[in-house]
């Protein structure tokens, strides 16, 4: 392989690992829900004790789990900051393609 080509390759997947995909992948979502399922619910209906998140419009979605990540956002139960902490950029975006889809009336 030639040197030219490598780099050309190296620089691709920079590119890609350094890109938030706007529009958030929801089947990657799915996936990454499983830790969310045991309060929000499966389907992220919510009980009494946890917010319904299905169906959440997905710019507050994100700006909510950030706001939790940076301390912003006040979390009552204490229960969110641990679970944002964790979550990338992306990973909200694809979290909240996720449960958008979901829908929740
Ligand atoms: C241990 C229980 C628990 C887990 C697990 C959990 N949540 Fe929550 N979540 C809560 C509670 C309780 C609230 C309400 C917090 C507050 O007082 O603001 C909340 C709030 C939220 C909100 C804001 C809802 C609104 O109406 O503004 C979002 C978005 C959210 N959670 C997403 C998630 C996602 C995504 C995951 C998985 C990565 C997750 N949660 C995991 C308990 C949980």
């Amino acid at each position: 392989m030639t040197t030219r080509l490598m780099i050309a390759l190296v620089i691709c997947l920079m590119l890609a690992a350094g890109t938030v995909q706007a529009g958030g992948d929801a089947a990657r979502g799915a996936e990454l829900a499983a830790d969310c399922g045991a309060c929000h619910g499966e389907d992220g209906m919510g009980d009494e004790d946890n917010p319904k998140i299905a169906g959440m419009d997905k710019a507050s979605f994100v700006a909510a789990l950030q706001g939790y990540k940076s301390g912003e956002r006040e979390d009552e139960s204490g229960m969110m900051a641990d679970y944002a902490a964790d979550l990338s950029e992306q990973d909200m975006a694809d979290l909240a393609a996720h449960f958008k889809s979901l829908g929740g009336n």
